[in-house]
């Protein structure tokens, strides 16, 4: 896995967004999150699902990898917009809009979303994978995905919703993405429609999983620890909001189960890729 990592963090390196003009400081600000760092969940879960069945491919998947990373940093340089989370500080920097400005981010975001398709238009493989890849990427990541539930999480603050609500409100805003990157890795590596499906809903449960974590770490870590702007959800839908901090804990832990199961049932290869990946989320405790 952390050949995998290594070779993606060269290729951002390699493949940073650039804009030349006379703009003072657009291009430096272009890059900035992404060379921030982060955890890479999602490009890492594509690439591992891409080399449990054909390692020859993790190259040509790379820039596919730095897309969904691309659409995701867009998604947090606009989440800490003073109009959406206002949050000062991101993967352990100052935030684009405090650094420089609102225009800034705001384009920088824009920049991000619209270069993650043109890293998949120019990756090296066949086009109708890359049809799919694009389409997957817009859906889940876009309007009936990543955006419908940022929309929700911003318009229902200081609103209590319904738990069924609760779950859609995460699903598109955190779980469809990281779902997606999964089924990503999945049709570059070609394999069955079912396995797609599979992973892709493997995934929703381990993007839900992932955000009651978020939102465990708003409550508990320090910004130091998070590298973010933390205690920021009072007047969110967040699962410690609405279940307790306890309540939390223990809806992560019965999801961490149920996903280790799941994982299990999955070919051997599978498990094998994306188990290391995977494990300090569903270890919650050790
Ligand atoms: C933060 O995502 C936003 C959520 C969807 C919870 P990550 O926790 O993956 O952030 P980075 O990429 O590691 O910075
Ligand atoms: C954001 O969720 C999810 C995105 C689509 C960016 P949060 O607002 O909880 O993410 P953090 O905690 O700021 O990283
Ligand atoms: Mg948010
Ligand atoms: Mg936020
Ligand atoms: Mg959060």
């Amino acid at each position: 896995m952390q050949d995998l990592l290594t070779s993606f963090e060269d290729y951002l390196q390699n493949n940073l967004p650039k804009s030349q003009s006379f703009h003072p400081y657009f291009e430096a600000a272009l890059g900035e999150m992404l060379n921030a760092g982060g955890k890479r969940f999602r490009p890492m879960l594509l690439l591992s699902v891409v080399n449990s069945k054909n390692s020859l491919l993790v190259q040509s998947s790379l820039g596919v990898a730095l897309g969904v990373e691309m659409l995701h940093t867009y998604s947090l340089v606009h989440d800490d917009l003073p109009a959406m989370d206002d949050a000062a500080l991101r993967r352990g920097f100052t935030t684009l809009h405090k650094k420089y400005d609102e225009v800034t981010a705001i384009l920088v975001g824009d920049a991000l979303n619209s270069e993650a398709f043109n890293q998949i238009a120019q990756a090296p493989l066949n086009a109708e994978v890359k049809v799919e890849l694009v389409k997957l990427l817009a859906t889940d990541g876009g309007i009936n995905g990543m955006i419908i539930g940022q929309a929700i999480d911003c318009y229902f603050e200081n609103q209590k919703l319904e738990l069924d609500q609760l779950e859609f409100l995460h699903i598109h805003k955190t779980a469809k993405l990281i779902a997606a990157s999964l089924r990503m890795g999945a049709v570059i590596a070609n394999y069955s429609l079912d396995v797609q499906q599979k992973l892709y809903d493997f995934g929703i449960d381990i993007g839900l999983l992932f955000q009651i974590q978020d939102d465990i770490i708003d409550e508990t870590a320090t910004e130091e620890e998070a590298g973010k702007t933390t205690q920021n959800d009072g007047a969110k839908n967040s699962f410690v909001n609405l279940l307790g901090l306890e309540g939390a804990i223990k809806a992560a832990d019965d999801l961490a189960l149920k996903c280790e199961n799941r994982l299990n049932t999955l070919d051997e290869n599978l498990q094998n890729s994306l188990k290391e990946l995977l494990l300090k989320y569903l270890n919650r405790h050790k």
